[in-house]
């Protein structure tokens, strides 16, 4: 690469600051498929023969087996794969290998190589949030029984059923897992044949290295091509915003963890102990979720940043792009698989469950609700309800244990069936509409899930 243009190597810090080979050697799959597809292009315009490129073909392959194998030895001072991967190529076929670079640029190579990678990565992702998912609908299908308190500000606000509360993170889950989807097709526009910055000098043809490469389009600039890393943001904005929600469900059952919730147990698998304290048993795979969800925030915020400076066209700032995709891919992946599994395993407390209904009033609105049906304004009967939970309180009884002369000298308008419709039953029962937590809506809505992810 230096060949002829300096007089001396680069200073020994400096070349371990601009090599990126100890991170993007990851790409070398992407790398070498594309240089083969490159080949190929180059063999149609006539610069290499059928054997050259036979040649070409063989001796990639041969370096993907090395790598795969252990035996190839990466070097800082080739900076890249894609130079590690051609070095070694024009070793092993000298005089076919120095033509592989015909009217190609790295610029044009890592845009390619990191866009086939994302496409792969987004859909691995997008596979993973679904097994988890069907996880999490799983484990609704069995507790559409077991009700808890609702929670708003993290007080007691009214009855929900557990399978209710779960789907809402299948609701999340489903956005995560169509961004990463998103970001997949968002990811498959070929840029090969953009060259350094402006476009190919021997008129290759690009869509049919668009077509082998397998990617849905072509990039329509150049300059763009090269420089465009907004894939790369798009696939840590969709793994920010499920780590936010993994984040959010592991708070949850953090909280059921404790003992003073004890709404759920986790599996022996996906805990762990304590080194002084014998009776822990720690949520560690949630704290460490949501723990993680910082780091991967962290590496959207840090492209954003490194792009939002840069001229046009490619910038070495660009090579700063990979550390952070690599780095979310595998923490997605390790996190989504854990959680599938302590979501599979996870066990509830169904005695602890129906004991947080009692206390906390989760009766007051249904109080309030019987009073507006039979013609009390709602503010009204807004006001009459807090005064009965006031009386409650005074005697230290629950809403269905005031009895009816309390209600009745609050309003005449209580009568006996008062109990029936402020029972958790006749409550749930009431929210009969789509998205609310009837048991008739919730069952139909774990009848969707079990349809959509099959
Ligand atoms: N290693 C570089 C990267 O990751 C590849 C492109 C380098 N191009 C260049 N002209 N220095 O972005």
């Amino acid at each position: 690469m230096r060949s002829g243009r300096f007089k001396k190597g680069m200073a020994e810090n400096m070349r371990s600051l601009n090599a990126s080979i100890s991170f993007d050697k990851r790409l070398y799959r992407e790398d070498i498929e594309a240089s083969k597809v490159w080949a190929r292009g180059l063999s149609r315009l006539g610069f290499i023969s059928a054997a050259e490129l036979d040649e070409i073909c063989s001796g990639l392959d041969k370096v993907a087996a090395e790598i795969e194998s252990g035996s190839f030895s990466f070097s800082e001072e080739l900076e890249d794969i894609h130079m590690n991967v051609e070095a070694r190529l024009s070793e092993l076929i000298a005089e076919a290998g120095a033509k592989l670079h015909t009217g190609r640029s790295r610029n044009d190579q890592v845009a390619t190589d990191f866009r086939l990678y994302l496409k792969r990565a987004a859909g691995e992702a997008a596979e993973a949030v679904g097994r988890l998912m069907k996880a999490v609908a799983a484990a609704a299908e069995t507790c559409q029984d077991v009700v808890i308190p609702a929670y708003t500000h993290l007080q007691r606000a009214q009855p929900v059923s557990f399978a209710h509360h779960l789907l809402a993170y299948v609701e999340m889950l489903d956005r995560d897992r169509r961004r990463f989807l998103w970001a997949a097709e968002q990811a498959d526009s070929c840029p090969l044949g953009s060259g350094a910055c402006v476009g190919n000098q021997f008129s290759v043809d690009r869509d049919k290295l668009r077509e082998e490469l397998g990617f849905g389009s072509l990039t329509m600039n150049s300059l763009d091509a090269v420089s465009d890393r907004d894939f790369a943001c798009d696939f840590l904005y969709a793994a920010s915003m499920l780590m936010v929600h993994l984040s959010r469900f592991s708070e949850d059952i953090i909280l059921w963890m404790t003992s003073e919730f004890g709404f759920a147990r986790l599996d022996d698998a996906v805990t762990s102990g304590s080194s002084m304290l014998p009776q822990k048993k720690n949520p560690d795979a949630c704290e460490l979720a949501r723990g993680k969800t910082g780091r991967v925030v962290g590496h959207l915020i840090g492209l954003l940043t490194c792009l939002k400076g840069l001229p046009l066209s490619y910038n070495k700032d660009l090579q700063e792009d990979k550390e952070g995709v690599f780095d979310t891919h595998d923490t997605v992946l390790g996190i989504l698989g854990v959680f599938t599994t302590m979501v599979e395993t996870m066990e509830i407390d169904r005695a602890r469950t129906s004991g947080s209904l009692e206390g906390g009033y989760l009766e007051a609105l249904g109080v309030a609700d019987y009073l507006t049906r039979k013609g009390v304004p709602f503010r009204e009967a807004h006001d009459l309800s807090g005064r009965c939970v006031r009386r409650a309180e005074e005697l230290e009884v629950s809403l269905p244990s005031l009895a009816l002369e309390e209600y009745q000298s609050i309003h005449p308008g209580f009568e006996a069936d008062l109990f029936e419709a402020i029972s958790i039953e006749g409550s749930l029962a009431d929210k009969d509409v789509v998205g609310g937590p009837a048991p008739s809506q919730v069952a139909s809505q774990v009848e969707r899930w079990k349809g959509n992810l099959g």
